[in-house]
């Protein structure tokens, strides 16, 4: 079975093990309640490391007050035996037979570990250390969760120090695996392509070499084989009318997006989308389902910078950086996100 770690100090002990083995990490970082989403990190970063640490965390400073946190799904053996079933044939150039890997170690912090001043989800009460990105965590998501990203950016650089070890620099493995003294790589979901894009720029804005901006993956979003909805963990707060509906908002993003490929101007890509979310609403109720839609918001957004994109004509081939068209629908109580990255194939 799998090594679990729930302290900082014997979680360093065993990476400080394998540093001195020589092997290359890759990181995945959850809040558990896996899926197919979570475990295609995972087998990325099999497929790219010599072992993979996962980490289940529910992070209490991402949730704001009214949110989501004592609910929020925690099934740990579940999630265990699945992290447990995952696999991954490799070849090894150095070796006569493929090799079979499986994650390495779970770390699984109590919430006084991981914040050792004490925290409170309510940000004026806080005290200690906060990792803040400015100027990336207002638009999008961060308009509707405006503390999200600043609890996000404080846990996953405190997760990405809790795997450092004191190598030294001038080690020559060091140095070939990128420092390797933190996670060699790091792993995260399209899917929340916000929080994605915001790590990179953090690695970038703090200088961290473990990892480097270059070393923080960007998986693309997992969804469900029959009708697109973006795989969640908080696709288990649905019930069976929200699961009926609640791929509607993949399929808006959908026409937005052929709205802007036909050329079509911001305020019309949105409205497209609003109309398939209007349209699914009018069929839910005539079907007698009983459940609530709301849209919070559709948006185009620079990927480089979250500014909102409002012309595409003046973006077109002036090697910008791509759009997100993203967006958040409310299924009941449930706030679904999933975004596209327009262009891309
Ligand atoms: P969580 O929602 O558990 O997601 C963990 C990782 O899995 C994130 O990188 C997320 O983008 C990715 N993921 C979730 N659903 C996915 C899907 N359908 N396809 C591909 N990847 C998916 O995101 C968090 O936790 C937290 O904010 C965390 C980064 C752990 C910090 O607390």
């Amino acid at each position: 079975s799998i090594p679990l770690f729930t302290t900082v100090s014997s979680f360093r002990e065993w990476r400080r093990k394998v540093y001195d083995e020589r092997k290359s990490v890759g990181f995945v970082a959850t809040m558990g309640a896996l899926h197919e989403g979570h475990l295609s990190l995972v087998r990325k970063s099999l497929a790219e490391n010599d072992l993979t640490v996962m980490s289940i965390f529910v992070n209490p400073a991402q949730f704001a007050p009214h949110e989501d946190l004592a609910t929020y799904p925690r099934t740990l053996p579940g999630d265990l035996e699945l992290l447990t079933a995952e696999s991954m044939m490799v070849v090894n150039p150095s070796a006569s037979e493929p090799i079979t890997r499986k994650a390495s170690a779970v770390f699984l912090p109590t919430v006084s570990e991981m914040y050792p001043s004490g925290i409170s989800q309510d940000t004026s009460a806080q005290k200690g250390a906060f990792v803040e990105v400015k100027g990336y965590g207002h638009q999008m998501e961060g308009q509707s969760r405006p503390t999200f990203f600043r609890g996000v950016a404080t846990i996953v650089t405190k997760l990405f120090n809790a795997i450092e070890v004191s190598g030294a620099l001038s080690d020559p493995f060091s140095r070939s695996h990128g420092g390797a003294r933190q996670p060699t790589n790091a792993y995260f979901g399209q899917k929340d392509i916000q929080q994605a894009l915001l790590l990179r720029r953090m690695c970038k804005d703090l200088l961290l070499s473990h990892p480097d901006p270059s070393h923080v993956h960007i998986v693309p979003t997992a969804r469900d084989p029959t009708n697109g909805l973006a795989l969640s963990s908080r696709n288990a707060y649905l019930t069976s009318d929200g699961k009926k509906v609640a791929p509607t908002l993949k399929e808006a993003l959908t026409a937005a997006e052929s709205a802007w490929n036909e050329g079509l101007t911001k305020r019309e890509c949105v409205l497209r989308a609003e109309q398939v979310i209007d349209a699914k609403r009018t069929q839910a109720r005539s079907e007698g389902l009983e459940v609530e839609m709301r849209l919070d918001y559709v948006q185009l957004n620079d990927s480089g910078t979250f500014e909102v994109v409002e012309d595409q004509s003046r973006r077109l081939g002036d090697g910008s950086d791509p759009v997100i068209l993203s967006g958040a629908l409310w299924v009941d109580k449930t706030r679904l996100i999933d975004n596209i990255i327009l262009g891309d194939q």
